[in-house]
């Protein structure tokens, strides 16, 4: 009998849980293997007492559920890990100790189930002799080599929701509203978002904006008598002439440094060449939680589902992805080499262009 451990790692995404409900229910019905589940992603097997045995009753009931019942960080890379020492900040290499906890638990072969950080980690194990399986997640929906990755059509929910609420109010008061949505370096859940909720600017980090094109695409709805403009802004989103804009509050040394602030930023700039009163939303976080949507259920399961028989055929350094609506296998170096953005020849970025939608260019 295997022993198979499972860890998910950086920002959690909804269907994370249907992942580990498949990898669960495939693994044991399927091929009589043991599951153990590894809490706050790489953390658990550098720190003691974060390895559970997953049975069927703990998977179940757990589809609908958001977030990840391992638990997950973002801070916890074992090769380059951040601790305090003196006040001060150090980087450690714990890659050792993670080997040899793998080797002390029975752990055969390891799911890992992450976005490119923690799929690069897993590749690094990998090259040090782990049996390795990944599977993609990030709501950002930035990983090449799939299709989609779960998380991000629940996001665009969210996100879809979010605008069509400010369409009402920002009618009735005659507002330009700016809706901050997430998606490090990518603009898909912009895109999308803004498309799905007939948003009439989008800006994305794919497509530097100038403020004069968005000034005028205002000014030209003022003309034709809608005296309201949405703006969806990615958070990555970046002026011709500037850079991202990074969070300035909470600042967390331990972590990685933090996309936020576009909107407001040009909420500024807007307010000294414009009339219009404005508003800004940030959407944040509620865009991670809460519920998946039947599509990344679906999507999570399947993927789960495809990890264990990839362990069971010992591919050890593949990963899952989805092509043509199918799940495949792609090594894992493959497909984190470069993110998944959007390119002008994208046909729904196309058809937002033809209809009207300005990008700031
Ligand atoms: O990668 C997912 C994501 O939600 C990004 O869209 C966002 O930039 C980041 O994580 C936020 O990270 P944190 O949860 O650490 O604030």
């Amino acid at each position: 009998m295997k022993t198979i451990g499972i860890l998910t790692g950086g920002g959690d995404a909804p269907g994370l849980n249907a992942v580990i409900r498949a990898v669960v229910k495939t693994a044991i019905l399927s091929y009589n293997y043991k599951i153990m589940g590894i809490e706050d992603g790489f953390e658990g097997l550098i720190k003691p007492g974060k390895m559970r045995k997953l049975t069927l009753k703990d998977v179940s009931g757990i589809l609908p559920k958001g977030g990840t019942i391992l638990g997950t960080t973002n801070r916890g890379n074992p090769f380059a890990y951040k601790c305090k020492e003196d006040g001060k900040i150090v980087e450690k290499d714990y890659s050792h100790i993670v080997m040899h906890n793998v080797r002390e638990a029975g752990i055969d072969a390891m799911i890992v189930v992450g976005g490119d950080g923690t799929l690069a980690i897993a590749q690094k194990f990998f090259d040090m002799g782990m049996k390795v399986v990944g599977v993609p997640k990030t709501i950002d929906n930035d990983l090449n080599a799939t299709e989609f990755t779960f998380g991000f059509d629940s996001a665009v929910d969210e996100a879809t929701d979010a605008v069509d609420r400010l369409h009402t109010t920002a009618e009735s008061h005659h507002r330009v509203m700016l809706i901050e949505v997430m998606g490090r370096n990518a603009g898909w859940i912009a895109l999308f978002s803004g498309v799905a909720g007939g948003a009439d600017v989008i800006l994305m980090p794919e497509i530097p904006f100038s403020v004069d094109s968005i000034v005028n695409k205002i000014n030209e709805r003022n003309e034709r008598g809608s005296k309201f403009s949405i703006i969806v802004v990615a958070e990555g989103a970046k002026p011709i002439d500037g850079d991202e804009s990074y969070q300035e509050v909470c600042v967390d040394r331990l972590a990685p440094r933090r996309l936020g602030g576009a909107a407001e930023r040009l909420a500024d700039t807007l307010f000294e060449k414009t009339e219009h009163e404005i508003r800004v939303t940030v959407l944040g976080h509620l865009q991670r939680g809460g519920s998946p949507s039947a599509y990344d259920r679906i999507l999570g399961t399947k993927f789960g589902a495809a990890a264990v028989r990839l362990v069971s055929r010992e591919q050890w350094g593949m990963m899952v992805g989805l092509r043509n609506a199918q799940t495949y296998e792609i090594e894992i170096k493959e497909a984190i080499g470069e993110l998944h953005t959007v390119k002008p020849d994208d046909d729904l970025l196309i058809s937002a262009k033809e209809m009207g939608i300005c990008f700031g260019e």
